[in-house]
């Protein structure tokens, strides 16, 4: 409810713009909207296809060539407040320094994923009981923390919506969206190494009581490993299609070996469906086309066909709230009516020139965004570089020559990111393991897959600072304000200038806890 006057005011600005007149006519009417000077986004080309978008969520870009209204709103944990974040410009990418200053020196979440298609259908934290009329299995859903997800489009640093287990959206209030048989199409683009098998990282239609209410009564792309219900060729993960009560690879549950495994970084994943038809797409979001893992009718058992489809929107979570999964959203849409290959087409070439990449923007400074080495500055150890080890989760130090082997630079490797506690701070994610970060525990340190907890989130933010030893810079545990990211005995700690631990020794401990800042051995 609490955006609905945003709604009403950006209608009303559509509206007063000569140009974007005829956009918002073909929006609010579902007509085709004729050719217009600014570029065609995903929602323009459904519309064109005659198959309008009736919700549109994005952190990371506009999805009509027109649209110049907030995309996300965070919340901030210092003082609550909030904050919209809009395009930089019209049509164009979310303004992320706008997100780094709001939040500068604390923690943000991700409150609002604002519908762009001025329906309303805005997607906020799943709830139990309270704003929703129906149970949340495990109780209210969480936020996602607004940083945890850092990507470049076209060369934008944006933030996508990194759902960790616990997290979730949902709007059970909606207007236009897909109800009983009625055609529905939609897309997202998801994260595609960050999945898990727990029920459900779906996007899409579900039950607006918030409850299972039987078979037919979702319609949503579900992405991951759960072999609960259904499965596509290879490991997975797989776009799936979570219709209630089984995740489908094709029109029979189990094994439909039509459904391939997708493991690119990126992934445009595609359901729809309409009266005994429904299909599941699905493409790598940096280049090429669409595959069609499965077109064809409704699978059988009574409540699949007709459909008995019920219009809410979840993201993150399964139809009755379920979430034990895991995995990223960056953008996505539902239409009305099923949209043609062709249309779906015309989105993933968008999708692909929108230039999705985690790759870093620049390299051997401390910003977010660049990618590192960290050298050693103690007399032992001046060819040695922070890394994580192969055979385990620690990290140490070792020599790491220009001439050694490339797996050992690439384990050297770090991309600076905004810090996941404190935003004024540092996290160190793997240069080649994406989604893992250095943290300490048990003031070890080790590299582990963010796990989206506020805990891990404080073990893995360093705040920044001159060199302990007057040279190089040190870092600081954000949540242990007088340790530092130290090595011992070649191994990574976080450690005090004394203290209970062996590695808190006194001695060479401002070397131990000074590094060199430099560029990326790989
Ligand atoms: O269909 C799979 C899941 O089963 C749904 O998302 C959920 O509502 C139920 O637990
Ligand atoms: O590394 C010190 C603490 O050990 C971490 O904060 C915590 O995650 C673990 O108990």
């Amino acid at each position: 409810m609490t955006v609905r006057p945003w709604i009403r005011r950006v209608r009303r600005a559509i509206l007063a713009t000569g140009t974007t007149a005829v956009l918002a006519a073909g929006l609010l009417t579902g007509a085709a909207v004729p050719a217009q000077a600014a570029a065609q986004r995903p929602c323009d080309l459904y519309a064109a296809g005659g198959t309008p978008c009736v919700a549109a969520h994005s952190t990371t870009r506009a999805l009509y060539g027109g649209y110049n209204g907030p995309l996300y709103q965070v919340r901030r944990a210092s003082d609550g407040a909030t904050k919209d974040i809009g395009p930089l410009s019209t049509g164009g990418y979310a303004d992320a320094q706008a997100q780094d200053t709001f939040c500068a020196a604390t923690s943000c979440a991700i409150t609002v994923l604002y519908d762009q298609s001025g329906r309303g259908n805005s997607l906020t934290q799943g709830l139990k009981g309270g704003g929703w009329p129906g149970p949340a299995a495990g109780g209210n859903d969480n936020l996602a923390n607004a940083f945890e997800a850092p990507v470049t489009v076209a060369g934008h640093r944006a933030y996508g919506v990194y759902i960790a287990p616990g997290t979730g959206y949902r709007n059970n209030h909606t207007n236009g969206i897909a109800v009983g048989d009625q055609p529905e199409g939609m897309y997202a683009v998801f994260d595609g190494t960050h999945a898990n098998d727990g029920c459900c990282f779906d996007y899409g239609n579900a039950e607006t009581s918030g409850a299972d209410t039987g078979d037919g009564h979702m319609e949503a792309i579900y992405f991951g490993t759960n072999t609960g219900w259904g499965r596509g060729s290879g490991n997975g993960p797989w776009v799936m299609a979570d219709l209630e009560n089984g995740l489908f690879s094709g029109v029979n549950r189990g094994l439909n070996t039509g459904d391939p495994s997708i493991n690119d970084r990126f992934v445009t994943a595609i359901v729809k469906g309409e009266p005994d038809r429904w299909a599941i797409r699905a493409g790598n979001a940096q280049a090429g086309g669409l595959l069609t893992g499965y077109s064809g009718p409704r699978p059988g058992g009574s409540g699949y066909h007709p459909m008995h489809k019920e219009g809410a929107i979840i993201l993150g979570i399964g139809g009755d709230n379920s979430n034990a999964s895991a995995g990223t959203f960056y953008e996505g849409v539902m239409t009305s009516g099923y949209p043609s290959d062709a249309t779906e087409n015309a989105v993933q070439a968008d999708i692909t020139a929108a230039g999705y990449s985690s790759a870093p923007t620049g390299s051997g400074s401390l910003t977010p965004g660049s990618a590192v080495s960290l050298r050693a500055t103690t007399a032992c150890c001046t060819s040695d570089y922070l890394r994580h080890d192969d055979t385990d989760t620690k990290v140490v130090i070792s020599a790491v020559g220009s001439s050694g082997p490339a797996t050992d630079k690439a384990a050297a490797g770090w991309i600076v990111r905004a810090g996941l506690a404190n935003s004024s701070c540092l996290s160190f994610e793997s240069a080649d393991r994406p989604g893992q970060f250095l943290r300490h525990y048990g003031f070890e340190l080790y590299l582990n897959a963010d796990d989206g907890g506020g805990n891990f989130a404080q073990d893995a933010t360093f705040c920044a600072t001159p060199g302990n030893s007057g040279t190089g810079a040190s870092f600081r545990s954000v949540n242990y304000p007088t340790k530092y990211l130290r090595h011992y005995d070649y191994t990574a700690y976080v450690a005090g200038n004394g203290g209970s631990n062996a590695w808190d020794s006194a001695s060479s401990w401002a070397d131990d806890t000074t590094w060199v800042v430099g560029r990326p051995l790989a």
